[in-house]
């Protein structure tokens, strides 16, 4: 079967400086990949490679079959990929309702993403739609993020340390809400620095260590000793 994302030997960094050394894996039509390292391994750069935002990409991004590797930011949205970027950006001088209709693509079908079905999904913003970006807590300001990415009714959902510099009720939150997102079937890349949940949430596990994939397969069968070797835990 045709993968959902395919990226084949990707190679990116900024001016002379590499950070991805040729980065294979897929994501499979409703399946959860968690994309684990340390800090400064590549995965934000792996992200915005994916996304056309890095200076430069060598290899190829593939979403279902079609190469986005030269497309722009913008195309790369439009053709299915929701990112809810690290640190947020959630834009502070619009509210809430316009943060998730600013980016919004429509779509047909029972399981298209709506304002109001975002806001089934995440309800602690119904109440603050008229409130300013910069008005909104962590927890909020990351709520409106995900949102936002689920309105341009994405094929691919990324979530870039999503729950980082959260209160651990919070994270719980942003958990149960990619649990719900998995249920209904929503294709999921995944960076969390919490390898316990992972491990548990996620179908496969990509393991990137020096911008190259040190580890990959089935999230149970992630062995204690890669675990210990790459990411010390
Ligand atoms: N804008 C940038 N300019 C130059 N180097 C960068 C930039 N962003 C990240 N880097 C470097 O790229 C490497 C990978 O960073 P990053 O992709 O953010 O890692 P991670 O998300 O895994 O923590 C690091 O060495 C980092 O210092
Ligand atoms: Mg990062």
């Amino acid at each position: 079967m045709k993968p959902l994302l395919r990226l084949e030997g990707l190679e990116a960094g900024y001016g002379p400086a590499r950070v991805l050394n040729g980065v294979s894996f897929d994501v499979g039509r409703g399946e959860v990949v968690a994309l684990l390292g340390r800090n400064g391994m590549g995965k934000t750069t792996l992200v915005r490679a994916v996304m056309g935002l890095a200076p430069w990409v060598r290899g190829r991004v593939l979403l279902d079959g079609r190469d986005l590797s030269h497309e722009t930011p913008y195309r790369i949205a439009r053709a299915g990929i929701g990112l809810v970027p690290e640190g947020r950006d959630v834009f502070p001088n619009l509210t809430v309702r316009e943060n998730l209709i600013a980016t919004a693509r429509r779509a047909s079908g029972p399981r298209a993403w709506t304002l109001e079905r975002v806001l089934d999904l995440l309800p602690q913003l119904r109440e603050r739609l008229g409130a300013q970006g910069g008005t909104l807590s962590g927890g909020e300001q990351q709520m409106v993020a995900i949102g936002r990415a689920l309105l341009i009714n994405p094929e691919l959902l990324i979530l870039d340390e999503a729950t980082e510099g959260l209160a651990p009720q919070l994270r719980t939150e942003v958990w149960d809400c990619v649990r719900t997102l998995q249920a209904q079937g929503q294709s999921i890349l995944l960076i969390d620095k919490h390898v316990a949940v992972m491990r548990t949430l996620a179908d496969r596990i990509v393991l990137l260590e020096k911008g190259r994939v040190a580890w990959r397969g089935a999230a149970k069968a992630l062995p204690e000793d890669v675990l210990q070797r790459t990411l010390g835990v």
